[in-house]
């Protein structure tokens, strides 16, 4: 079985074709980021106009290196050609994103299922990205397992019984752990994305030249909460005289400790057989570190280029999650509990 997965969610536009759910056939990402680096951040409206420039020549190009990958070198005419005789269903994000972007990828790929004649699955990106652990080439993780994704656009715990069997514990209450690091990264003068800009400050600054919050830390639940230590880093900036590189390495601590609690936390209640790490955030070396060190259980996480959003993680979900959906009931939406409920296949209680 092969799927094309297409994800359009923020500033990434992407498509895949992935074999058996494990298998990378292509894999190409385009992003926006660079236009969003002038601002500081995503202008949705600007996110949108991207995505609509770039999706026919990503999933153009996704089909040509797929056919290349097979050993077919095929022109670019023969693209669409190609696709209908060789893939066997299309794979989307559904949401939750920015619906201007999501509504190219969702449109995009209804249009193609239907001229292909070809099956569509929605997928919910949330749940998705822990696939990227299904993509390494290595034995697949072990189940049941605890997913901490945590992304520009999500911070969740997740508890992972089954494939379609997913538990969200507990998420974000206000700002994710990836805009805390863009957030901060702003205040601190640093490039957008923020993540690998203070990853990269941190690494010649000291984490304890400043004490930062860790909020929620002992709250007893799976909760995260990020905007206090946002307002925090803001006013030592302010107040004291302290090297950015100090902020950043302070920063890089607070979340990733509050993350690796957590994330222990869970493990130890739900007695699993693995920690899975997925989003973008994921890339950050210090959380993979740590959880690497202190967590019970072995821990995967993805290589960087999979953590970050793609169209490989979403063919694999629709792969080992196949429910294929009548284009006309798939809809662009940002809300993830509806999302959950209507296209997650899971068991989620919240
Ligand atoms: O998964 P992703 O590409 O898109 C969303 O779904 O949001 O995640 C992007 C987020 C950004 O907030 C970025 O700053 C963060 O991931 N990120 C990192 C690192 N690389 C990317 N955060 C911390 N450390 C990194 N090395
Ligand atoms: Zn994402």
């Amino acid at each position: 079985m092969r799927i094309l997965g297409v994800e359009t969610s923020c500033d990434e536009t992407a498509a895949a074709i992935i074999e058996e759910g494990t298998k990378i056939l292509s894999n190409v990402v385009a992003s926006s980021s660079k236009i969003h680096s002038e601002t500081g951040g995503i202008i949705p409206e600007r996110a949108a106009r991207a995505q609509v420039e770039t999706i026919i020549p990503v999933i153009e190009m996704a089909i040509l290196d797929a056919a290349k990958s097979l050993g077919q070198n095929i022109r670019r005419g023969l693209a669409n050609k190609w696709a209908k005789q060789n893939i066997d269903a299309v794979a989307v994000t559904a949401g939750p994103g920015l619906i201007g972007s999501l509504l190219v990828g969702v449109e995009t790929s209804k249009a193609l299922a239907c001229v292909w004649k070809k099956p569509i699955i929605p997928v919910v990106h949330t749940l998705a990205h822990v696939y990227a652990n299904w993509l390494t080439g290595i034995q697949p993780p072990k189940l049941p397992a605890i997913v901490l994704t945590v992304s520009g656009g999500h911070s969740d715990l997740l508890l992972m019984r089954n494939h379609g069997d997913f538990e969200l514990l507990g998420g974000t209450r206000d700002d994710t752990a990836g805009e805390a690091f863009d957030k901060t990264a702003r205040f601190l003068g640093l490039s957008y994305p923020g993540g690998p800009a203070i990853q990269k400050a941190a690494s010649l600054g000291n984490p304890n030249r400043i004490k930062l919050p860790r909020p929620l830390i002992n709250s007893g639940d799976f909760d995260l909460s990020f905007s206090g230590l946002k307002t925090a880093v803001i006013r030592a900036g302010e107040q004291k005289k302290i090297r950015n590189v100090d902020l950043a390495a302070a920063t890089q601590s607070a979340i990733c400790d509050v993350l690796v609690s957590k994330t222990l936390r869970a493990i130890r209640k739900f007695n699993v057989r693995s920690v899975l790490l997925a989003g973008g955030v994921a890339a950050n070396q210090q959380l993979r570190d740590s959880l690497e060190k202190k967590a019970p259980v072995p821990t995967r996480t993805p290589p960087i280029d999979l953590c970050t959003d793609n169209g490989a993680f979403i063919a694999s979900y629709a792969f080992f999650n196949y429910q294929p959906t009548s284009w006309r009931k798939i809809r662009a939406e940002s809300d993830t509990h509806s999302l959950i409920k209507k296209y997650g296949n899971n068991k989620n209680k919240s």
